[in-house]
């Protein structure tokens, strides 16, 4: 077994501080981990070990980890954006192809043309992957309704698609991820979209279940002023702020995410030093999403090691979507992190469970095995946590418990029809 310890983010040296138990049992009572430790522990504590029938699972040969929490998605949409994918490997830019009708806005019309039941589907089927991947929890955003009634739709799908499934889901409320075709003609259209979040959509989806509210502050899209606006509107009817942050300019996303006290700051290619430590002193959490960095081919990832030396916890997430991130895999992501930002195996683990359960405001119930934590366990085909880094472009997941119950056996998920 090998997991991080405790109810907070883990920052700076204790991110890498990984509890690595030998020859592990773990014992589940009412969905929730009741003892996490060596077998011979365990017998002195219970008597004996469980007898065979008793026995949920045996991971003998395996390792066990906390299931994983994604950080950052982007889960119902429609329609998939390949061409622009091949476009990207001839030579153009993500900029460039978003310029010319691509980009966010072509997945706001096939959004907006899809059923709310076709949007549930397809929610319900990327849970399932990520399921197989070892997920057990992830956040999750709208932002390509981009009016209110597909705003709602794309959350009421979410919900809906979520019912019911082992994975969980934290929704975030993100009507400002563009300025909707609809309101680009002028200043003031542009401004009345503002104020349509403000007064109108975020209020109405914090009202039906979201938890969080997202912006993204970029140049071209969201300016800090407006970014700062949109979030404090969340936070007045009751969501809690999360930043797309200094992901292709050094904007000032970082220190925002810090001055309104968000939990999370995501992507993070261009924080400067002064964002970085602005979200140290603050304990933002910094979501890094290296899969965005290598989709866009952008030659660059956020400065994780600086982030985890000047004390910035760090998580991880997929940012499933499809245009800059299609993937519903962590440990496709945890493997980026590592060769590509320099995570160590323990720092990665850190940052795929606990850290991210923390950028959710989940650590207390999450992200770690240990008592009183919900047992959300994954049993990897492997011998050691290192494999989880080590041996890339395979799903070492064997087995999947949440909540104690197995929901995947041998790969394969137990009584979850994507439907
Ligand atoms: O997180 N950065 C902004 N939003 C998404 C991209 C969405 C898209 O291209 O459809 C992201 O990468
Ligand atoms: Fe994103």
């Amino acid at each position: 077994m090998a997991t991080p310890e405790g109810a907070s983010a883990r920052a700076g040296a204790a991110q890498g501080a990984i509890r690595r138990v030998k020859d592990a049992a773990l014992l589940v009572e009412g969905g929730v981990l009741a003892f996490a430790g060596t077998d011979s522990e365990f017998v002195r504590r219970f008597g004996e070990a469980p007898a065979a029938e008793e026995t949920v699972l045996d991971g003998s040969g395996k390792t066990a980890v906390p299931g994983f929490v994604d950080a950052h998605t982007h889960l119902p949409w429609d329609g998939f954006r390949e061409n622009e994918f091949n476009r990207r490997l001839k030579g153009e830019t993500y900029a460039a192809i978003a310029a010319e009708g691509g980009g966010i806005l072509a997945t706001v019309s096939a959004t907006r043309a899809a059923s709310e039941e076709t949007l549930r589907r397809n929610v319900r089927r990327r849970l399932d992957l990520m399921l197989r991947h070892g997920t057990t929890f992830c956040e999750a955003k709208t932002g390509y309704g981009l009016d209110l009634p597909n705003e709602k739709k794309q959350l009421r799908a979410l919900l809906q698609g979520a019912k019911g499934h082992p994975v969980g889901v934290a929704p975030t409320a993100l009507p400002a991820h563009e300025v909707p075709p609809e309101r680009r003609g002028s200043d003031a259209l542009r401004r009345r979209y503002l104020q349509e979040c403000r007064a109108e959509i975020l209020p109405a989806l914090a009202e039906a279940g979201a938890r969080f509210v997202d912006v993204f502050c970029e140049e071209g899209v969201f300016s800090v002023e407006e970014s700062r606006a949109i979030l404090d509107a969340g936070k007045a009817v009751g969501l809690v702020p999360r930043v797309h942050a200094d992901e292709f300019t050094p904007l000032g996303g970082a220190s925002l995410a810090a001055e309104v006290s968000a939990l999370s700051a995501d992507h993070l290619l261009y924080a400067t030093d002064e964002g970085i430590e602005a979200m140290a002193r603050a304990g933002v959490v910094a979501t890094l999403l290296p899969g965005t960095s290598v989709f866009l081919r952008m030659n660059r990832y956020a400065r994780a090691r600086r982030m985890i030396e000047r004390g910035v916890a760090v998580a991880l997430g997929t940012d499933c979507n499809p245009g800059s991130s299609y993937t519903e895999s962590l440990p496709a992501v945890a493997f980026l992190a590592s060769v590509g930002m320099g995570l160590t195996a323990e720092e990665t683990l850190t940052a795929m469970t606990l850290n991210a359960a923390a950028s959710i405001g989940e650590a207390t119930a999450r992200g770690s095995l240990e008592p009183g934590k919900r047992a959300d366990v994954v049993l990897l085909e492997a011998s050691s946590l290192e494999h989880l880094v080590y041996h890339w472009g395979i799903n070492l997941v064997s087995d999947v418990l949440v909540g104690g119950e197995r929901v995947v056996s041998q790969g394969d998920l137990l009584g979850s029809p994507a439907s």
